[in-house]
């Protein structure tokens, strides 16, 4: 992309004629937040990881140019819905992930137990704060600490070093995150002996992540619980994996069935791990059918309030806690949405307020009191959930929403709008 198209691009709206229920059919693309490690996984691998399913969206082109810019060789398929990728990372040269590229994507910090353990060698920019929050790298640097290596923070990177092989260890999360678990058990499949992890994340990506790891002959059990064991062996191999579909994107399209008083079925998921979400639905008066890889969403009366707060999986995602609160913006009482993962995940209630939201936040909590229409305006995204909860926001409202800040969308949304068209909204991108 040159630079005049990325000016372009950064300056596209979003325009939606808001009113139109949506009706029709909805199929989930790859998870962003399955492929970006499972990418990162493929430095560990001594032969070339074979990849399908994976989204078409700016966070897989960051970390494949992440992976590149380490000596990576990637082949692309272009599957029309979806990419195949062929990575190739015997060849690995450069051990330093540069701010220019972590700074696009705070996913990158996931290049750093892999180059580590298999290399001894890892030099990663600090990903610093992001809009929603301070997101600390902490734990991630103590698990890798605790498995033998030093780290050193100077320049703003995290320098890592090892002599010999990681070695295996129990370790103790202080605090649950999904990223340390990550990258600490990407570390251990290459250390010597065996590790424990311990009050670690849940999440369904990162069952999908071991799930790769052990086609790449990888030894792990317990991912999906708080305690994962992993057998470290001295080289993976080469594999093939299918990324799962993005519970995110299906959750999304979920509210946006209900907020739009709707019938949408979404397609090529497991309902399972997005029970959470539809029990909360089904409490705000949507009706949720679920079928085999998929589920039904039916709305056509008023939406009821309902209160949620966001936890590590299995609890609310708070990664849709900003859609959520969308759709409570037109229920007929008062919700109140409490945000305990990040301090300041709330950068979308200005904006649906500029919409005649009536929303009020104390600490990390917002009182949502419902009122009967939304209306449509010139509003601003911040961050990718924070952007199509504005979106869902103006599908629902009387008149003409304009986004600005898309790119935001484009980093975990697959052809959104095609997807939301096709299910009769009114939507379309303006460039520039
Ligand atoms: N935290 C620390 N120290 C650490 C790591 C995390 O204090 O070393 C804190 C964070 O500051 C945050 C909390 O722990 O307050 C949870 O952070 P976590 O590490 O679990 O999140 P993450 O790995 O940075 C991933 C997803 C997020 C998602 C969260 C929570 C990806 C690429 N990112 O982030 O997804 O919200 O887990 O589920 O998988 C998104 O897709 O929009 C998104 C932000």
């Amino acid at each position: 992309m040159c630079a005049k198209q990325k000016i372009l691009f950064i300056m596209d709206s979003i325009i939606i004629q808001g009113g139109n229920s949506l009706n029709g059919r909805v199929n989930i693309s790859g998870a962003k937040n399955a492929a970006l490690p499972i990418m990162a996984a493929s430095l560990l691998a001594c032969g070339k990881l074979h990849l399908s399913n994976i989204p078409k969206l700016t966070d897989i082109y960051t970390m494949k140019e992440l992976l590149a810019n380490h000596g990576a060789s990637i082949e692309v398929t272009d599957k029309n819905d979806s990419y195949d990728l062929a990575i190739d990372c015997s060849n690995i040269s450069n051990f330093e992930a540069p701010y220019d590229i972590v700074r696009k994507m705070r996913a990158s910090i996931w290049v750093l137990g892999p180059l580590l353990t298999r290399f001894g060698k890892a030099q990663v920019s600090l990903p610093g704060g992001c809009a929603i929050g301070a997101r600390l790298v902490d734990l991630h640097i103590n698990s890798l600490e605790a498995m033998g290596a030093t780290i050193e923070i100077e320049h703003g990177y995290i320098k890592a070093s090892c002599s010999g092989r990681l070695k295996g260890v129990h370790f103790n999360f202080n605090k649950i995150s999904v990223g340390a678990t990550i990258n600490a058990i990407m570390a251990a499949t290459l250390a010597d002996g065996e590790t424990v992890l311990m009050n670690c994340a849940r999440e369904p990506e990162i069952v999908d992540l071991c799930k790769a790891l052990r086609q790449m002959g990888a030894e792990i059990q317990g991912e999906g619980t708080d305690e994962i064991k992993i057998t470290g062996k001295e080289s993976l191999k080469d594999a093939s994996y299918k990324i799962m579909p993005d519970r995110i994107e299906a959750g999304t399209y979920m509210i946006a069935a209900a907020i739009t008083k709707g019938n949408i079925d979404i397609t090529g998921i497991d309902y399972h791990i997005l029970e959470n979400l539809g029990l909360k639905l089904a409490s705000a008066g949507v009706h949720v059918t679920p079928f085999n890889e998929g589920v039904n969403i039916k709305c056509n009366d008023i939406i009821k309030p309902v209160d949620v707060h966001t936890e590590v999986y299995p609890g609310f995602s708070t990664d849709l806690q900003a859609q959520f609160m969308s759709l409570m913006c037109i229920s007929n009482g008062t919700s109140v949405i409490t945000e305990n993962i990040f301090e300041n995940r709330f950068m979308h209630v200005p904006e649906l307020c500029r919409m005649g939201a009536n929303i009020a936040i104390s600490g990390h909590t917002a009182t949502i009191r419902g009122v009967e229409a939304l209306s449509g305006a010139e509003v601003m995204a911040s961050d990718l959930r924070a952007s199509v909860s504005l979106v869902l926001a103006g599908l629902a409202a009387e008149g003409e929403t304009i986004i600005r800040r898309v790119y935001h969308l484009d980093r975990g949304y697959q052809q959104l709008e095609q997807k939301l068209s096709a299910c009769g909204a009114d939507i379309r991108r303006v460039k520039g």
